[in-house]
């Protein structure tokens, strides 16, 4: 696992850009995975300004994301197809049909999951997978529990997640309470893992996922285990590890 320390959010949304960028031009016809929450914003926007500025070029990238909340149409706000369409596909010159998001209106959740690990083995897997952190050591939607859930699943939210992501929503009634999301092994089976933190906020989590044991009730924690994980993490975040 290699850690790389940043100064604040803007260096490390710098830092996760840029290597990502690494991977679009050595691969151009690489696979994303790709993330959503507050965390990555500043990531997107990097990538979009090296795009503005010629650097980059999305034409032949394909992307999957972790995952999306059920029940919500893709022109809804709080949906991640929204999120994403607007704070990245809409910028660059991904194509859409390249991009692919778990569909959060599938009410037969056995099917859509199937589905989407399909999707995803038929890209030949994910090269490089950007996670962000759940303040309860959640990796897409993977809430703590008795034991890690391999592929993708539809999952129950839990008080602390609905609690955290209200903020985007106008009531807390209005926040789903299930999700699709790829499973722990499917992120595993990444090529490559990024994940990004920020905050003092995520400090005793991100410590517990990096040097706690390895254990469903930390979903993240089982990065440890994986042999290619890149951290990019600001101050705030590193506050509880040592240099
Ligand atoms: C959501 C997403 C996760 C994300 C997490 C943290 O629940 N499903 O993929 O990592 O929130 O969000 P934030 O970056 O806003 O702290």
């Amino acid at each position: 696992m290699k850690l790389y320390r940043a100064n604040d959010y803007k260096e490390m949304s710098r830092k996760a850009a840029n290597i990502i960028s690494s991977l679009v031009i050595m691969k151009p016809d690489c696979v994303l995975g790709l993330a959503t929450g507050s965390t990555p914003i500043g990531t997107y926007q990097e990538l979009v300004r090296r795009y503005e500025n010629g650097d980059l070029d999305f034409s032949q990238v394909c992307s999957a994301n972790l995952d999306e909340y059920k029940g919500l149409t893709k022109d809804n706000e709080q949906s991640y197809f929204y999120f994403m369409y607007n704070n990245l596909f809409k910028h660059v010159n991904i194509k859409l049909e390249n991009t692919n998001i778990p569909n959060g209106m599938e009410p037969n959740a056995q099917e859509e999951c199937l589905r989407y690990e399909r999707v995803i083995e038929s890209l030949n897997g994910v090269d490089l997978q950007l996670l962000g952190l759940g303040h309860n050591g959640h990796i897409g939607f993977n809430e703590p529990a008795e034991a890690f859930e391999t592929i993708t699943h539809c999952v129950d939210l839990t008080a602390s997640t609905i609690e955290a992501n209200k903020r985007f929503f106008e009531k807390e009634e209005d926040v789903p309470r299930q999700a699709y999301t790829m499973g722990i092994g499917t992120i595993m089976k990444a090529k490559k893992i990024l994940l990004i933190v920020s905050g003092e906020d995520k400090a005793d989590i991100l410590y517990r996922s990096l040097r706690g044991p390895v254990t469903p009730h930390v979903p993240a924690s089982i990065l440890q285990l994986h042999n290619d994980v890149i951290v990019v993490a600001d101050e705030a975040a590193l506050s509880r590890m040592p240099e």
